[in-house]
């Protein structure tokens, strides 16, 4: 059977990576933190194969996408057992937005082992961070490229899953290695907002 995505977080970058999934065929289960009746609208312009829920029935599905504001990761560890969940975290760590964009202080770990904290046992891969939503929105395909996402994670098997998925969506996956290199990809450092096209 296909895997099955449940969002978490129905903003700019969860409904972008919505619409990516639901075109490729993938059945999508999104939600935010004020529940699915309020996401009525939001579902109806992604389309039949993306259905509002709750944020702990997003939880249940094969891959779960964290796109949700730093501040509230918290929230996620009493949703589900996340051992061996496969989580792509796609979140930065800002703490507060423009003007100042202030991030958090991560005492040098990479945001997405701080993330891993609040989803114990799973098996997080970084991916969908870099990118402006209105950037990650466009085609893929570009000439004869495509669009490149990094992924950066521990687990060999979880970023096969991610790494199948991105490409059966239509971009061309990038991998840096370990969830302890994912802080290139994270704001301010070498490959934030880098709109690379593989050729
Ligand atoms: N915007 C970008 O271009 C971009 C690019 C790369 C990465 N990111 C990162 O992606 C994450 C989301 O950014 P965004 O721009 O999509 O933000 P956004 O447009 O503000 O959307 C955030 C979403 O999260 C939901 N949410 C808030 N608290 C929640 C909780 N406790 N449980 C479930 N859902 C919750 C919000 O809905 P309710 O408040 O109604 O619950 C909203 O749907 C952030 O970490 C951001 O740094 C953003």
């Amino acid at each position: 059977m296909k895997t099955t995505f449940g969002i978490i977080g129905a903003g700019n970058i969860g409904k972008t990576v919505a619409r990516h999934l639901a075109k490729a065929g993938y059945a999508v289960a999104i939600s935010n933190s004020k529940g699915p009746e309020s996401l009525a609208g939001v579902v109806a312009d992604l389309g039949e194969s993306v259905k509002a829920v709750t944020a702990q029935e997003a939880a249940q599905a094969d891959i779960v996408i964290l796109a949700l504001p730093w501040a509230q990761l918290s929230t996620l560890t009493g949703l589900t057992d996340w051992s061996g969940k496969v989580v792509i975290d796609a979140t930065n760590h800002f703490v507060t937005y423009a003007p100042d964009f202030k991030l958090a202080d991560l005492n040098g770990r990479a945001s997405s082992e701080v993330v891993q904290d609040f989803v114990p046992g799973a098996y997080v891969v970084k991916a969908f961070n870099t990118l402006y939503f209105k950037v990650l929105e466009l085609d893929p395909q570009e000439g004869n490229g495509k669009r490149v996402i990094f992924i950066s994670g521990d687990n060999a098997g979880a970023k096969v899953e991610v790494k199948n998925a991105i490409e059966t969506i239509g971009f061309a996956v990038v991998d840096l290695g370990t969830l302890a290199a994912s802080k290139i990809q994270q704001p301010n450092e070498a490959l934030a907002s880098l709109n690379l096209i593989k050729l």
